[in-house]
Parts: C-alpha cells; sequence; structure tokens
C-alpha cells in the first residue's frame, strides 16, 4: 500500500459574541474574580445565544477553514465532528454540517465523542484516512456549547467552561516529511465518572425528575482531574517528542487542551519548554471541550505564532478518561 502524507491545509474558528466574565460569575455564585483567575486563568467565556448551537458555531468554523486552505465544499471526502453537545443525539452534527456546507451527497459524515480530547482523536482518525488513501481531504471539526450542559448553580464547574467551534481541513499529500508525522491515542475508563453528565442518555432517560435534580449537567471531581491531567499532559508531549526524536527547543508551539493554566504551565515546566511555546487562549474562553484545541490551533497559525514547516505538538486531555497527541510538521 502507498502511504501519503497529512497537511493541515488550513484552519478555522468561530467564537459566539457573548461573553461570560468573571464579574458575572460573581453575581451568580459564590466566588470571586480573583480566586478564578488565580486557580485556573479563566477571565471570561463565550455563551451561544439561544439560535447557536454546536452545528451551527461549527458551520462557520468549517467556511473558514475551506477559505483558508482554497478548499471548495464539493472537494471534501469525509466530515468528522468532534462533540459532546451535537445539537440533537441524533443526527449527527456532521449530517447536519455536510448539508449546510453543500458538499457531495454520498461522502461519510460521523460525530466522535472522546470529550475534551475530540478533536485530536479525530484528527488522529482523518489523519489514517488520508495515510491510507481512503479519503483525499477530509473536514475535522470540534464544536461544542457546554453553557447548555453546565449547571451555574455550581461553582466548581460553571466558572470553568464556553462555547465555540474551531475545524481544519486536513488534505493529501505526496511529500511523507510534511504534515502528521505521529501521534498517540490513550484511554482509561476506570476514571470514565471522574467528569460525566449522569442522565440524557439510556441508562438514565431524562425525566421530570432529572430535570428537577440538574443530572444533565457536567458533574466533575475538579481534584483528581486536575491530578490527571497534569501528569498526563508532560507526558504526552514527551512521548510526542520522542516519537520524532525532538528536543524541546525544536518545537515551535505545544497547542494544549485549555482546561487550566495552572496545568498547562506545570507541563511546560515539567518537560523545560518556556511558557512562550505553550499556546494559551483560557484566559478568554475557558474550556471549550472537543473545540479548545482546534480554536487555539487556528488563532495561533492566524496570530504568527506557528506556521509552514513548524514544529507543533497538539494536545487533548479529558474525560473518559481519555487522551491524544499529534506532533504535526505544519
Ligand atoms: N470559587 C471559590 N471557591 C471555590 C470555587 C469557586 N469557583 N470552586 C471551588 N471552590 C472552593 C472549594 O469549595 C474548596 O473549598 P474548601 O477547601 O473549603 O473545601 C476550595 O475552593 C478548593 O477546591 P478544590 O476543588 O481543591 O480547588 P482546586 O485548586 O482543585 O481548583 C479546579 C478547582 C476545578 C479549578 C481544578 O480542580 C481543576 O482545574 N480541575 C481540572 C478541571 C478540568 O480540567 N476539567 C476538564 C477536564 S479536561
Amino acid at each position: 500500500m502507498t502511504l501519503h502524507g497529512a497537511l493541515i491545509a488550513g484552519t478555522g474558528s468561530f467564537l459566539p459574541e457573548r461573553k461570560l466574565t468573571n464579574i458575572d460569575l460573581e453575581k451568580m455564585v459564590d466566588t470571586s474574580d480573583e480566586w478564578i483567575v488565580q486557580r485556573t486563568g479563566i477571565r471570561e467565556r463565550r455563551i451561544a445565544s439561544p439560535g447557536e448551537s454546536s452545528a451551527s458555531m461549527a458551520v462557520i468554523a468549517a467556511q473558514r477553514a475551506l477559505e483558508s486552505s482554497g478548499t471548495r465544499p464539493e472537494e471534501i471526502d469525509l466530515i468528522l465532528c468532534a462533540t459532546i453537545t451535537p445539537d440533537m443525539p441524533t443526527p449527527s452534527n456532521a449530517c447536519l454540517i455536510q448539508h449546510a456546507l453543500g458538499c457531495r451527497r454520498g461522502i461519510g459524515a460521523m460525530d466522535l465523542n472522546a470529550a475534551c480530547s475530540g478533536f485530536v482523536y479525530a484528527l488522529v482518525t482523518a489523519t489514517n484516512f488520508i495515510k491510507t488513501g481512503s479519503a483525499k481531504t477530509v473536514l475535522v471539526i470540534g464544536a461544542e456549547t457546554l453553557s447548555r450542559i453546565t449547571d451555574y448553580t455550581d461553582r466548581s464547574t460553571c466558572i470553568l467552561f464556553g462555547d465555540g467551534a474551531g475545524a481544519v481541513v486536513l488534505k493529501q499529500t505526496t511529500d511523507l516529511g510534511a504534515g502528521v508525522q505521529a501521534f498517540e491515542l490513550g484511554a482509561d475508563g476506570s476514571g470514565a465518572m471522574l467528569l460525566h453528565v449522569p442522565a440524557g442518555g439510556s441508562r438514565h432517560p431524562a425525566d421530570p425528575e432529572s430535570v428537577g435534580a440538574k443530572l444533565h449537567t457536567l458533574k466533575m471531581s475538579g481534584r483528581d482531574v486536575f491530578k490527571f491531567a497534569v501528569a498526563q499532559m508532560a507526558e504526552s508531549i514527551e512521548k510526542a517528542m520522542n516519537a520524532c526524536k525532538l528536543t524541546p527547543d525544536q518545537i515551535k508551539l505545544v497547542i494544549p487542551h485549555q482546561s487550566n493554566a495552572r496545568i498547562i504551565d506545570s507541563a511546560a515546566t515539567k518537560i523545560g519548554l518556556t511558557a512562550d511555546r505553550m499556546f494559551i487562549n483560557i484566559d478568554r474562553y475557558g474550556n471549550t471541550s472537543a473545540a479548545s484545541v482546534a480554536i487555539a490551533l487556528d488563532e495561533a497559525i492566524r496570530a504568527g505564532r506557528c506556521g509552514r514547516g513548524d514544529w507543533v505538538v497538539i494536545i487533548g486531555i479529558g474525560g473518559g478518561l481519555t487522551w491524544a497527541t499529534v506532533t504535526v510538521k505544519l
């Protein structure tokens, strides 16, 4: 079998207009701007308007990625949308996006759930379709409307989450030295309950009691997730560098999942990467789960923090528990 390269040809993102600041949250729960900034690095997050949804935001992010890569919707061979907040349990967001963008009838379209690692899981999946020649152009999206599954009376979670979408167009290239060079997927289901939404699935379908008890919102053991994420992020970056025999000074930028600035800082210190080589936008958007890395990658490229020929490590970490990394030569 002839293997092909998988190149990040373009990126795009979309954030809703409305901002929810720490000062706003001070009026909603017993918290303070100072506590939130110190413990998480977050200052504000974006909240979707009633008319917006994960799919509607994904469509705009995708259009921007298509534009930046010079791709027409008809050229897309496969659509992967990572999300834990699809518009509906079925159909998939990917099908809604396919139709809205005007992609060809008959291409593959599916959603993928790996929580905050979802976009990187989807990027790895897309890479393998391209490497084996099963697809030439894949649209990979991370989109979330976490505000719809957040309990705004729970101060331990509502300060963290936000809404948004990011997208990448991945294209086949004959240059095996360009694009995705290595990846890792990981999961540890023994930690499944550390971050979960108790109801709304087949185990506990929606009923008036589950709605009343707010069982359709995210529940998290913050301290346990924090410990896991700190250790996993450092280990993942090291593995990603080793897979391509790279030293820290060869890495132009790390695009980590934006879960907590302290998690990112601690991983950087452990590995010996200077703070300027860890991309952070959590101060403005909070944790947008599967959208986080996709938005960060788009912002980093558009801001000139990384570009063609640079080594970049992309990391997702989150519920499941899950983790995923991609080492890419842009
Ligand atoms: N404002 C003020 N105080 C708060 C608070 C808030 N928003 N949230 C919790 N507290 C309080 C707690 O009640 C606790 O009080 P106590 O000591 O009197 O019991 C104290 O602050 C410390 O709580 P703790 O949960 O230990 O704080 P922490 O330093 O671990 O920070 C998180 C909490 C949520 C910021 C942190 O655990 C975290 O970021 N976890 C990982 C989150 C994550 O990444 N989730 C997504 C997966 S990718």
